[in-house]
């Protein structure tokens, strides 16, 4: 009786202020993964009028990688209150088709009308789902205590200045001591996991990092950025799906993961 009336309020609360609840949210990431290992896209409450996007490109669903049963060894979520977003990291080594998926899915009045993955494979840049999941799992990720957490946008402004910060050497990045980055099968902190191996060199050329889609959460001190990431692809210069997922903790980058979608066999290069 008394859970009843409290989800009452936080629905009315919800409602008023246009935003959803965590455990809302929870519970779509529960469905995203429960319909990917089933391989049926109808276990998700869609809204009727869903976009559907794979790799930065418009689909319908019944044709995308929804419809294909995956067996899923490891996820990770962001809940975005704010913005009524989630954010998920699939990892599927022993898949017989190995992926790494990320997916961003946006939540209108109980529905999602919107769904994005980045799907790599075989192929997409420095791609190694084995190696992935074998440093993602060793990561913690573990909820930032109540006092200790940083507001949305300083968790934003840390990711930001990590993706200008490639052309643009002025930039600071916030960079904590330890950080480490898993890119495709890379891990930048297997040498040494107490140091920074986060820094990026600054690109000899010039290109903006553009349009950013963001998954903001402070208590798990995350962050996803999708973006389109131009130059690394040969074949797509002007920039193929890309995201970038952070761990920030006291404002500075703890962990980033980065899964690229290339046209070309590792982008050409
Ligand atoms: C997805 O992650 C959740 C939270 O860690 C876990 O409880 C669940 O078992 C995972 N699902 C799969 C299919 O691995
Ligand atoms: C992928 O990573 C695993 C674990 O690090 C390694 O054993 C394997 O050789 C790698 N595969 C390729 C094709 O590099
Ligand atoms: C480079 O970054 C600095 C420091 O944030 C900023 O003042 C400057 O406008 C940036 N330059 C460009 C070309 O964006
Ligand atoms: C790791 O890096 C830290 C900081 O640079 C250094 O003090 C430490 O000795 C290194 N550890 C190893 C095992 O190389
Ligand atoms: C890079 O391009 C931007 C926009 O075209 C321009 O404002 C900026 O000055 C350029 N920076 C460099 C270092 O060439
Ligand atoms: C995009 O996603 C699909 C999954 O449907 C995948 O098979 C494909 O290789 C990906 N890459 C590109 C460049 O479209």
């Amino acid at each position: 009786m008394q859970l009843s009336v409290l989800s009452l309020f936080i629905g009315l609360a919800t409602q008023a202020s246009a935003l959803c609840s965590r455990t809302e949210l929870q519970e779509i990431t529960d469905a995203y993964i429960k319909a990917q290992v089933a391989g049926q896209p109808n276990l998700l409450p869609l809204a009727d009028s869903i976009s559907y996007f794979e790799n930065d490109t418009l689909k319908d669903i019944a044709m995308g990688i929804l419809v294909e049963p995956v067996t899923i060894d490891f996820n990770r979520s962001l809940y975005d209150t704010t913005q009524c977003a989630t954010y998920t990291e699939v990892t599927a080594a022993t898949n017989d088709h190995p992926y790494v998926i990320s997916t961003r899915m946006l939540l209108t009045e109980g529905k999602i009308s919107k769904i994005e993955s980045a799907i790599s494979d075989d192929g997409d840049w420095i791609f190694n789902a084995t190696s992935f999941l074998s440093w993602t799992k060793r990561e913690n990720w573990d909820p930032i205590p109540e006092n200790k957490r940083d507001s949305r946008s300083v968790i934003k402004a840390a990711g930001d200045a990590y993706l200008d910060s490639w052309t643009n050497g002025s930039v600071k990045v916030p960079y904590g001591t330890p950080c480490a980055r898993l890119e495709g099968g890379i891990y930048t902190g297997e040498r040494n996991l107490t140091t920074n191996s986060c820094t990026m060199p600054v690109f000899p050329i010039n290109f903006t990092i553009t349009n950013r889609r963001y998954v903001i959460d402070p208590e798990l001190g995350g962050l996803a950025i999708f973006n389109d990431f131009p130059f690394i692809d040969t074949t797509k210069p002007e920039g193929t799906p890309s995201t970038n997922f952070f761990r920030i903790e006291g404002g500075k980058i703890r962990y980033i993961h980065e899964n690229t979608v290339c046209t070309a066999y590792n982008c050409g290069r």
